[in-house]
């Protein structure tokens, strides 16, 4: 089963301050430089202990949630800490094409989707459904479909899945991702090549909402904060698609947040985004203390920092806003070891991306996520 891994392009080399020149890693460690860099973190201070921390979903001001694997469900550890601090469930990946195609559009799989649904209603948290369209996926479960057949696909596949999951799920993200990563428009893929870069969003929303008359319907893209341009395309396409009467309902940040974001931006873009008056949903946060493609002789203490300084300043940013608008807050994941960023080759075994560590402890994270939506008004 493929499984994907952080976009290196979600790291923060672009945001080099100006006229610093930026060091690829491979620049870095062919230099002599690397041996001072290994002896940087000997001089790391000593782990702090875990801060004090509330259950999560007791200070947010609004639904508390995570990602959630199936195979969490038979981890005792995992169950109480997200009983604990949580009320609301996004599958990680079990109810997106990657996993529900897996055996071809004629054998759709459901079992372990239907499982997470399950445990939500039976642990009395909401469920946002994740996702339906999405440009990273479906490509060779369509591929050799064309015209008429296509969309009878298309359609069936939103059909059955967010038929399957009405009653069951609060949300959708309808469709993720559809913004080229530098901002300069509109992703191409299998979607849009059928039915143009808005059209495919506009059929698909149809679709969903024709499944689902009650859940609220959402549009999700990572990087809005951080890149600028892709801030500013994202917030074209969603103008566009309310023009065209398109059904979106809500508007997903993912906030896979890099610690180098420069201060006052996340809340700017906040800001900016709540202008539409929809409801915002925080949907993956997580924010990795690695900065690829560049040199940072940073140790671990001083970048946990400046990830406590983004990560509060997105809490107070969504504490902020007003209380109809305040979707959800959702963290990728709840310990470090459950997360994307400690999967596979690029897994350091250092990163602390989210709120607890791999025993569960709080992390300087959980605190601040308190601290920011403590200054809610
Ligand atoms: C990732 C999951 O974390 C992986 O386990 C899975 O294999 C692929 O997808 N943006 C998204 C999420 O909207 O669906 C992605 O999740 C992370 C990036």
């Amino acid at each position: 089963m493929k499984r994907e891994t952080p976009h290196p392009s979600r790291f923060a080399s672009h945001l080099l301050p100006q006229g610093e020149k930026a060091w690829s890693r491979r620049t870095v460690l062919a230099s002599s430089l690397a041996l001072p860099l290994a002896a940087c973190d000997r001089f790391a201070s000593a782990e702090p202990s875990p801060p004090n921390v509330p259950p999560l979903k007791s200070v947010s001001p609004a639904p508390f949630g995570t990602a959630i694997k199936a195979e969490q469900i038979d981890n005792p550890d995992w169950v109480a800490l997200a009983r604990a601090n949580v009320s609301q469930l996004t599958p990680e990946w079990e109810m997106k094409m990657e996993y529900i195609l897996a055996d071809g559009l004629d054998q759709p799989r459901f079992d372990r989707s239907d499982r997470i649904a399950a445990f939500a209603q039976a642990q009395g948290m909401a469920m946002h459904g994740h996702t339906l369209i999405w440009y990273a996926q479906g490509k060779e479960a369509f591929a050799g479909l064309s015209g008429a057949a296509f969309d009878r696909a298309f359609d069936g596949y939103i059909a059955a899945v967010a038929g399957r999951y009405r009653g069951k799920v609060r949300s959708w993200d309808v469709v993720n991702e559809p913004i080229l990563d530098d901002g300069s428009g509109m992703r191409d893929c299998h979607w849009s090549a059928r039915y143009g870069h808005d059209g495919y969003s506009l059929r698909a929303f149809e679709q969903a909402r024709a499944a689902d008359p009650d859940a609220i319907l959402f549009l999700n893209e990572y990087n809005q904060e951080s890149v600028p341009a892709k801030g500013v395309q994202f917030l074209k396409l969603v103008e566009r698609l309310l023009k065209a009467g398109c059904p979106l309902q809500g508007l997903g940040l993912q906030s896979h947040l890099w610690i180098d974001i420069p201060p006052g931006v996340i809340a700017a873009y906040l800001r900016e985004i709540s202008q539409f008056g929809l409801p915002i949903h925080v949907s993956e946060l997580d924010c990795t203390l690695r900065t690829e493609d560049r040199l940072d002789l940073r140790g671990q203490a001083e970048r946990m920092t400046a990830q406590s300084a983004r990560v509060t300043e997105l809490a107070a940013a969504f504490a902020a806003l007003p209380q109809a608008q305040r979707f959800a807050f959702t963290t990728w994941g709840l310990r470090d070891a459950d997360s994307w960023y400690r999967q596979g080759e690029k897994d350091d075994g250092k990163d602390k991306p989210l709120p607890f560590d791999s025993f569960g402890r709080p992390n300087p994270m959980a605190a601040a996520l308190a601290a920011g939506f403590k200054t809610r008004a």
